[in-house]
Formats: C-alpha cells, sequence, structure tokens
C-alpha cells in the first residue's frame, strides 16, 4: 500500500526546506533551513576577521563602488544642461530658475570652450562629456568587481581550507551522528551562499544605499516640491509590493518544503534502486512519487505565479507615480519652479529611486540567510577536535608515547556506550601478548566492531582502563597510536587512485616492491595481475569496478603494507571465498608471528588457531577460551560452532 501525501512528506523532506530568502535555490534534502543567524554580531565579526587581510583591497572596492554610483548620478543629470542651454537658445526671452549642480556643469562646460561658443559647440561638447562619464563608470564597475570576485574568492578558499581541515581532525562521533548529506551541504550550500554574500549582497546593499542618498540629494537640489512627492507615494507603492511579496514568500515556503521532499524520494530510489527492483516495488515507487509530484505542482504554480507577478505589479505602480510626478512637474515648469532639463533628470531619478529599496530589500534576505550559513560552518569549526592530553614536560622520547610499542594490550573493565543512555560493552577484561590472536565472536550487534574502536581511539572511553605495553592508550598521541595500529575495518573504503596507490596508503613510504609482497600476503597479487592495467588500474567510486572480496583483499593489503605491531582484522574476510582465506592465513601467519592480532569473524573456520577466543554477547564477554576448551564448555561456542543455535 502506498503511502498518503502527509506521511510521504514528513518522512522525505528531512531537511525541512525553510525558504532560503526569496532567490535563493532549495536543493532537496542536502539544503538545510536558512532562516536567520542565532548570533549576528558574532557571526559578522568572524566573517570580518576572514575578510581583514584583504582589508586594502576592500577599501578600494568601495572607492570604485561610490565612484561607479557617482558618476552615473552625473550622467544622468548631464541631459539637463543640455536640454535647458537649448531652450535657452530657441526661448532666450526667457529667465531660467537652474539648479546649483546644473549650474556647476555649466559652468565647467563653459570653462572649457567659453561662454559665449555657439550652442552647437556646447552641446557636442556635453554630450562629449557624458560619454567620457559613462566610460569612467565603466572602468570603476569593471574594477569593482574585479576586485570583488577577488576578496570573495580568496576568502571562500580559506573558509574551504579551514573547514576541511577542521573536518579532517574531527572525532569519529562528530561524522556518525549526522547524516552525509548535511555535512556536504556545509561544503556546498553555505559556503556558496557566503560566496554570494560577499561578491554580490555586500556590494548590492553599499551602493544601493550610496545611490538611494546620492539620488535623493539630486532629487532635492533639482526640486524639493517634487521631492515631496515623490517621497509621499513611495510608502504607498512599496507596501503594495510588500503584499505581494508576502504571499510570494508564503507559497515559496511551502514550495520549498515540496521540493525538498520530491528530491529526498528521489535520492532514496536512487540510492536504493537495486533494493526497490529486488522487491519489485517499482509501480508503489511510481505512484507515490505522483502523488508528492502532484503536491509540488500545485505549490509551485501559486509560488511561481504570484513570484512572477511581483515584478509587474511593482514596476507598473511606479510608472503610476511617474506620471503624477511628470502631470506636477509640468504645472510647476509653467510656474517657472522647474526647467525642462531639469524635470527630465528629475523624472528619470525618480524612476530609478525605487530601485535600490528594492533592490536592498531583497538582498537583505539573501544576507541573512547567507550569515545564517556562515554560522553553521563556524559551528563545525567550532566543535572540539580530537585533542591529545600533554603531559607536563612533553612527551617523552621514549616508550610508547614515543612509538615504542610491542604490542601488549591489556583492557581492565571497560565499560562504554556511545551514547549515555545506552552502554554497548560491559566490563570487558582481556589482555594480549605480543604475537598471540586473539578472536572476538558472537552475534550481530554483540559489541565486536565497538571494542576495536576504542583500541584506536575513534572513540574514547569513560571507565575503566586500556593500556598499550602499560601505557594508557589516553596518553599516547592518537597519530602514534594508530600509526601502531594496523586495522581493516569493518567497512571496506578505496580511494579514488591505482591500485598501487590504494594499497600504499597503508605505508607511505612502501616501495613498489614492497606494495607488491603485501598483494600477495594478502592473496590479492592474482586478481591484480589479471586487472587490465595490473597494479596502475584505476579505481573509481569506492572501487565499484571490483567485486566485494576483492576490495576486502585490497584492505587487507593495505593493512598488511604496515609494519604496525598490533593488527585488527574486523570480518576482513567476510566476503572472500573459504579457498582464498585459508590462503589469506597463510600469508599473514608469517605477519601475525609477532604481532598483537584481533580477529573478528562469523565464521568461526577463520578462529580456530586464535590463542584466546572471546565469545561476546549483549557487550559482556560470557565466554573465553581456545578452540577446544570451548567446544569441550559445550556453551554459546559450541552452540554456534555446530549450528546448534540456528536451530532453536
Ligand atoms: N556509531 C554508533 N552510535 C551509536 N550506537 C552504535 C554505533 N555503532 C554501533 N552502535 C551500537 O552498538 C552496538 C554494538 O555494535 P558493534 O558494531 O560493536 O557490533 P558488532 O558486534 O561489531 O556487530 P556486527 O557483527 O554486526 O559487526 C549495537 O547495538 C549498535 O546499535
Ligand atoms: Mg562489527
Amino acid at each position: 500500500m502506498a503511502r498518503d501525501l502527509q506521511q510521504l512528506q514528513k518522512q522525505y523532506n528531512t531537511s525541512a526546506a525553510d525558504a532560503r530568502g526569496m532567490f535563493g535555490g532549495g536543493r532537496g534534502p542536502a539544503a538545510r533551513a536558512s532562516g536567520t543567524p542565532k548570533n549576528t554580531a558574532r557571526t559578522v565579526a568572524r566573517m570580518l576577521s576572514y575578510l581583514k587581510p584583504y582589508r586594502g583591497r576592500l577599501i578600494l572596492t568601495v572607492v570604485c563602488m561610490l565612484m561607479t554610483t557617482v558618476t552615473a548620478l552625473f550622467a544622468s543629470y548631464m541631459l539637463a544642461p543640455i536640454i535647458d542651454r537649448l531652450s535657452m537658445y530657441l526661448h532666450p526671452e526667457k529667465e531660467l530658475d537652474i539648479s546649483a549642480i546644473e549650474t556647476f556643469l555649466i559652468d565647467r562646460i563653459n570653462g572649457l570652450i567659453g561662454p559665449e561658443a555657439p550652442v552647437a559647440t556646447f552641446i557636442t561638447t556635453a554630450a562629449l562629456i557624458l560619454a567620457g562619464i559613462y566610460l569612467l563608470e565603466i572602468f570603476f564597475a569593471y574594477m569593482q568587481s574585479r576586485l570583488m570576485v577577488s576578496v570573495s574568492q580568496n576568502v571562500i578558499e580559506s573558509i574551504r581550507n579551514d573547514l576541511f581541515e577542521k573536518m579532517a581532525r574531527l572525532p569519529v562521533r562528530f561524522f556518525d551522528s549526522r547524516p552525509t548529506g548535511e555535512i556536504m551541504s556545509r561544503f556546498s550550500n553555505d559556503v556558496d551562499n557566503i560566496n554570494v554574500m560577499i561578491s554580490n549582497s555586500l556590494t548590492s546593499i553599499i551602493s544601493g544605499t550610496v545611490t538611494l542618498i546620492g539620488t535623493l540629494v539630486f532629487m532635492i537640489t533639482t526640486s524639493w516640491i517634487l521631492t515631496l512627492i515623490t517621497v509621499v507615494f513611495i510608502p504607498i507603492f512599496t507596501w503594495g509590493g510588500m503584499m505581494i511579496a508576502g504571499l510570494s514568500r508564503k507559497y515559496y515556503k511551502s514550495q520549498q518544503a515540496a521540493l525538498g521532499a520530491v528530491n529526498g524520494y528521489i535520492e532514496e530510489m536512487v540510492t536504493g534502486q537495486k533494493v526497490v527492483k529486488v522487491f519489485n516495488h517499482e509501480d508503489e515507487c511510481v505512484e507515490e512519487f505522483g502523488v508528492l509530484n502532484d503536491d509540488l505542482r500545485g505549490k509551485q504554480f501559486y509560488a511561481s505565479f504570484w513570484g512572477g507577478v511581483m515584478g509587474p505589479i511593482m514596476g507598473n505602480t511606479s510608472q503610476i507615480s511617474f506620471a503624477v510626478t511628470v502631470g506636477i512637474g509640468g504645472v510647476l515648469m509653467i510656474a517657472g519652479a522647474i526647467t525642462a532639463g531639469g524635470l527630465s533628470v528629475f523624472a528619470r531619478y525618480s524612476r530609478q529611486f525605487s530601485m535600490p529599496i528594492n533592490q536592498i530589500s531583497q538582498q537583505m534576505t539573501a544576507l541573512f540567510s547567507a550569515l545564517a550559513g556562515a554560522e553553521r560552518v563556524f559551528e563545525v569549526m567550532d566543535t572540539a577536535p580530537e585533542t591529545d592530553p600533554v603531559p607536563e614536560g612533553g612527551q617523552p622520547a621514549h616508550g610508547p608515547a614515543a612509538g615504542e610499542i610491542s604490542g601488549y594490550v591489556i583492557m581492565k573493565d571497560v565499560s562504554f556506550g556511545y551514547v549515555p543512555e545506552k552502554t554497548v560493552l560491559k566490563h570487558i577484561d582481556l589482555y594480549a601478548k605480543p604475537g598471540q590472536k586473539i578472536a572476538f565472536v558472537g552475534s550481530t550487534g554483540a559489541g565486536k566492531t565497538t571494542i576495536t574502536n576504542l583500541l584506536n581511539r575513534f572513540y574514547d572511553i569513560e571507565e575503566g582502563s586500556i593500556t598499550v605495553d602499560g601505557t594508557e592508550i589516553r596518553e599516547i598521541p592518537r597519530d602514534v597510536l594508530r600509526r601502531n595500529i594496523a586495522m581493516v575495518l569493518q567497512d571496506t573504503h578505496l580511494f579514488t587512485g591505482t591500485v598501487m596507490e590504494n594499497i600504499r596508503y597503508g605505508r607511505l613510504d612502501a616501495t613498489d616492491e614492497e606494495v607488491i609482497q603485501a598483494a600477495k600476503t594478502a592473496s590479492a597479487h592474482s586478481f591484480i595481475m589479471r586487472l587490465s592495467d595490473g597494479y596502475q588500474t584505476m579505481l573509481e567510486g569506492d572501487g565499484g569496478n571490483l567485486s566485494q572480496g576483492q576490495r576486502q583483499l585490497l584492505n587487507i593489503a593495505r593493512a598488511a603494507i604496515s609494519k604496525a605491531p598490533i593488527l585488527v582484522l574486523d570480518e576482513a574476510t567476510s566476503s572472500v571465498d573459504t579457498r582464498t582465506e585459508r590462503h589469506i592465513d597463510h600469508g599473514l601467519a608469517r605477519l601475525m608471528a609477532d604481532r598483537t592480532t584481533f580477529v573478528i569473524a562469523h565464521r568461526l573456520s577463520t578462529v580456530r588457531n586464535a590463542n584466546a577466543i572471546m565469545v561476546l554477547e549483549q557487550g559482556q564477554i560470557i565466554e573465553r577460551g581456545t578452540h577446544d576448551d570451548l567446544l569441550a564448555m559445550k556453551g554459546r561456542y559450541y552452540e554456534l560452532y555446530t549450528g546448534l543455535r540456528e536451530l532453536d
């Protein structure tokens, strides 16, 4: 039975895709709610610290911005002296009341050509000056955007670097407790938004404000009466526009939520398509998708409609104010309160007057959502990294903390839970001498992997003690500890790169011969030689072109190349056939001879020859001993081994 709309939306729209401002784009489940920052002042201060190294360039940008705006304002004004000089020529008998800025411009032009010059010279000179002003504006605009882009790209680069560097040092817990999509969106959406904020919103807001003030000043000097009328009209139209904007924002929000659900559904279907096919769920999926898609269509209709209608309505209402201005302006002109030139430039200014207001309000939304993104980025940067306590007097030059580890591992009364409410491991006691092979067996979820997570300090314990060569692992720097523990993790992972590089990941200074030797030890050599380019074969997308077992063999080779005195194999051979597994066992035997090895395996044949086998159940070691001891005990191990357990 297909689920209904509400249920589906709740499930798939995990992002609660909030409106990302009117002009932000949603990106499905990965796109997090943007909203507003919790602590604007702090986030702004932090952003400023990123901008600080580019102070010089920023000041230059602002200068260019001011110049662009001022030249644009003057360019518009040049029309006035041209028209008025013409009317003076046509109606020399009329006395004109010319504004201060216009007088200034006329004086400058006359200064160039002399006051007695013919009107044609005046007009061509003014036109040339106008062209020159436009060229200047182009130059300043070019400089401004060049500078700003260079600042924003540099800042974004350092934010990305800082974030990535931080990410690399975050504890495993950070990644375990968050969906991958959410972490990814810090890098994509949030960083993108910061980029837009610096390169776009910030400049738009500053230049919008300057334009607004400049236009107002120019308008007042031209005619304060007309300015008053325009200013009175503006709130009326702005209010109308805001009503429509509010409506379209509302629909935009619900459209974003619907879009999030649709994208979430698609994402899950793409990643889970094999399972969908295996269980023949195609028809249901199509049906459920149809429900979500239909809902999106409805919401998108209103969002697009109101969004689309907003521009024309706002534009045309401002035309009404333009008509009123021109009408009243005409009357004023007859009364001699304004010149023809003055009225024509005033009309231009009044039309562009509302533009910066809209621009600023739009960009403010974008700015706040970008600040919220920046805040989330900084939150990640502020997460406590993995740390090592520095002992008084610095790290010792000898002993386990300095890496002189022979591999004597002791766990005493270790209890641990990933979350405080649930204890996963209870009172674990064990020891392992160098050269010993300790095996863990037990049901799924018993806590086997958890023990190895504690050994290499993916998670730190709060109760009990784990020592290596007598030193608490908490006191051994993580990098030293991990260099001394070679691990084949239960989840195999291969990086984009050649087979050779992937094996060498275990020890970067290994020679090609050592890599091949490790591959032979792991029984991987023969299959590698059958690959198209042997050791130089490129692996992509986590080794998607290899079988599960082959991937495991490469992971074993990667551990085998390491010279670490402690070796952990977590289900390392679970996907490998029994014959290959025996080969690996042989190969590893020499390697394991002088190392402490922990083996986790469901297949009991692998653990038979271990020095000690620990049977784990619900976080406790319920039996321990050699294979023969445990069989004789006729307990849980016996049941597992003989398959009795499966029968009851
Ligand atoms: N990152 C985690 N956060 C919270 N709980 C976890 C986490 N990893 C494992 N657990 C819980 O800890 C318990 C033990 O898990 P663990 O992975 O150690 O089992 P396991 O014995 O290795 O099982 P398997 O044989 O399936 O690999 C499980 O109940 C599991 O739900
Ligand atoms: Mg496990």
